[in-house]
């Protein structure tokens, strides 16, 4: 029973890749998930716990059952635009929830904490070189809320001892190889997986959101890292604190930022197909160019972003989008 990490979210895109990870390094993922935006078929690598992080007692006798090395927290409500619209359930949610989960690891003496925040807390700084210590100025509720339990992070670390990794992701792309697992949300807002959906007419043309950005070509600049490459980092991360090492941020991205026009293009190579697309007003939210400026994780954690190249992300994501799905 040594060698369990509680994987918080581990029935989501990214959680469920973290627990193949997990797995192929000797590890016991155990996933907690309230499955409102994960699905049971994903969680393929460990035991099933289901519950709600807002739900304590839960936690606590998830706790004690499996005496976790580790937490893996990934659960959390991600959508940019609906935070704007509903930031009650985002605060309610990732803050309160992510307060209890922090408060239970405490209480359980399980003082390793990997956190999923995201680049979304820096906010729009154009033409500013976002590293780990760059202000951070989140202009929407999800960025707001994923600061704030990095601040609860800080404070329980300072009070409590409990040791953390903060990971601030940059665009998370692609899937699995093997196809096991890969990208299902619903409802669907990402780029690169609408893009798929509308080369092969399972809905409608992509609208591009906003063609006036100060940008080469006026479209959105973003930096995509791979999935299986993110959630690698995550192991290391979690062997940097078994090392007894101290608590550390880093940002996980490629240092290349691509824009939307840019991935259209790249799709339509991947694919050999079409790319049905109509040019639409911005959504509110959206910052002009989010691309990391540290190899802070290259240096420290020895990362190697190996599979982050735009092609193999469109084409793995091709692959899951062909093959794949979950069912609840
Ligand atoms: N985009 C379109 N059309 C679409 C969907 C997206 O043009 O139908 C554009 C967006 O405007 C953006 C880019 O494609 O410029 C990428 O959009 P995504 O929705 O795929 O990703 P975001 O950059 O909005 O969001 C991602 C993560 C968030 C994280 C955020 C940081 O999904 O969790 O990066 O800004 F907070």
């Amino acid at each position: 029973m040594d060698n369990h990490v509680l994987v918080t979210g581990g029935a989501g895109y990214i959680g469920a890749h973290a627990c193949k990870a997990l797995r192929r390094a000797g590890y016991v993922p155990v996933t907690f998930d309230n499955l409102v935006t994960g699905w049971q078929d994903a969680v393929k690598f460990g035991p099933f716990e289901r519950g709600d992080l807002l739900d304590r007692a839960r936690l606590d006798e998830v706790f004690a059952k499996y005496t976790p090395v580790a937490v893996m927290h990934f659960a959390a409500l991600s959508q940019v635009g609906e935070s704007m619209s509903q930031p009650g359930r985002y605060w309610h949610n990732n803050v309160g929830g992510s307060l209890n989960l922090v408060e239970a690891a405490v209480d359980a003496a399980c003082m390793n904490f990997v956190f999923s925040s995201t680049c979304a807390t820096y906010g729009d700084q154009d033409n500013v070189v976002l590293d780990e210590n760059s202000a951070q100025y989140p202009i929407n509720a999800y960025g707001a809320s994923k600061r704030a339990i990095e601040d609860i992070l800080r404070d329980f670390e300072a009070a409590h001892g409990l040791r953390n990794v903060i990971f601030r992701y940059f665009n998370v792309a692609g899937a699995d190889p093997e196809a096991e697992v890969g990208e299902f949300h619903q409802p669907e807002t990402h780029l690169i997986p609408l893009m798929l959906d509308a080369i092969d007419g399972k809905r409608d043309a992509l609208t591009i959101f906003g063609t006036d950005y100060d940008t080469p070509d006026g479209t959105c600049i973003r930096d995509y890292v791979h999935v299986c490459d993110l959630v690698d980092a995550h192991v290391l991360g979690l062997k940097w604190l078994q090392d007894g090492k101290g608590s550390r941020v880093f940002n996980l991205g490629t240092g290349s930022g691509f824009s939307v026009r840019e991935v259209i293009d790249q799709s339509r190579a991947v694919t050999n197909r079409t790319v049905p697309f109509k040019e639409g007003a911005r959504r509110a939210g959206d910052a002009t160019k989010l691309v990391s400026g540290s190899t802070r994780a290259v240096a420290e954690l020895g990362w190697q972003p190996d599979r982050s190249n735009l092609n193999t992300m469109i084409a793995d994501a091709w692959r899951w989008h062909q093959t794949g799905h979950f069912d609840k």
